[in-house]
């Protein structure tokens, strides 16, 4: 298989866990005869530096051509006193739109040597295996109006029911391939835009009877993943709850440095890990590279249909964590400390040794 994927290094520690991603995806081409084409953009606060623009034409134009785009992070404090409209996170959010991808596809699974890395007791984090289906296209991040005026300021969290439907069946369609059991997340106790978002999701439900449907509110969510995170299998939720209770997920893991993400429903599959440009640790080496690793193997699934070269990234992963091996997010006494790069290339070896 031939493939072009546009690599958007971003801010901070972007480009060091992308440089990572970059070697699994050349280990895999060499090792099983595809070819990836990996050709570089800029977006956010180095797109700002240079075009003027977080999300610049040229950064567009090869998006749109390329058949999926994996992205590092975006941000830093150097923007913070800039209005929303301005700041390098819009670039990310315009390429959202532009790619069209509604659903946003963030798996919290905790490999079992890392049950003892999280500040949640091991047992109950032991096992578990939740799928954030997030909706990304909508809701508060996009709705109008929003604006300033002095004293005041306004977003507006705005859902229709085609936007609630289409991400709801992503995520029944999943759960048929999981253990069959959707947790819809809102606050219907308060919400007009949740009422509706619950009253979608249980029409949706009827098309999926084998899949079981329950709901909560987000505020008792929060809790329970933290109480009884096994109880969950797929949890779909809008834009701003998933991206809060995505967070939450990175604690249940071990560290949000562990997390990938898939974006799909568009043309071309947009690929991220979970957490952000950490400013304060970019050119340390302390960076784990594992989310963006993991994103990339999300690819070889979601874009390229290459489910058993995706399983090999995720056997490669839980081999190196298995053997001892941690970045500084995660490394505990008795464990081996690795940089960035050499995480990276750890990884690499296992997969080249078929662990
Ligand atoms: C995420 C991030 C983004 C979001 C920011 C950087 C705009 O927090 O992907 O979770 O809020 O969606
Ligand atoms: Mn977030």
């Amino acid at each position: 298989m031939k493939a072009q994927i546009a690599f958007l290094p971003g801010d901070g520690v972007g480009p060091e866990v992308l440089a990572e991603a970059r070697r699994v995806l050349a280990t895999i081409g060499r090792k099983f005869d595809h070819t990836f084409e990996i050709v570089e953009g800029d977006i956010g606060g180095i797109a700002i530096e240079k075009h003027d623009a977080p999300l610049p034409q040229p950064t567009i134009d090869l998006c749109r051509k390329s058949d999926a785009v994996l992205l590092g992070a975006v941000g830093d404090k150097k923007y913070d006193s800039l209005p929303a409209a301005k700041k390098p996170e819009r670039g990310l959010l315009e390429l959202r739109t532009l790619l069209g991808n509604f659903a946003n596809l963030r798996p919290v699974f905790v490999f079992d040597p890392l049950a003892d890395s999280s500040n949640v007791r091991p047992e109950v984090v032991r096992g578990v295996d939740i799928l954030f289906v997030r909706e990304l296209l909508g809701g508060i991040y996009f709705g109008t109006p929003r604006f300033r005026e002095g004293d005041r300021a306004v977003d507006t969290e705005v859902y229709t029911v085609e936007e609630v439907r289409r991400v709801s069946r992503v995520a029944f369609e999943l759960a048929r391939t999981r253990k069959k059991h959707v947790t819809s997340v809102d606050k219907a106790n308060v919400l007009e835009t949740s009422i509706l978002w619950r009253q979608t999701v249980a029409e949706v439900a009827k098309e999926f009877p084998d899949v079981l449907l329950d709901n909560l509110y987000v505020d008792n969510c929060a809790m329970q993943l933290i109480l009884r995170p096994k109880q969950f299998d797929v949890i779909v939720t809008n834009n701003l709850f998933g991206d809060i209770l995505s967070d939450e997920g990175g604690v249940l893991a071990g560290s949000l440095g562990m997390l990938p993400s898939a974006s799909v429903g568009g043309p071309a599959g947009f690929y991220e890990p979970v957490h952000g440009s950490a400013p304060d640790i970019a050119g340390t080496g302390k960076a784990n590279p594992i989310g963006a690793i993991a994103s990339a193997g999300m690819m070889l699934e979601y874009s390229f249909k290459l489910p058993e070269l995706a399983a090999r990234v995720h056997r490669a992963i839980a081999a190196v964590i298995e053997k001892g091996y941690r970045t500084a997010d995660i490394v505990s006494p008795g464990k081996s400390l690795l940089t960035t790069t050499q995480m990276g290339e750890t990884i690499c070896k296992a997969i080249e040794a078929g662990d």
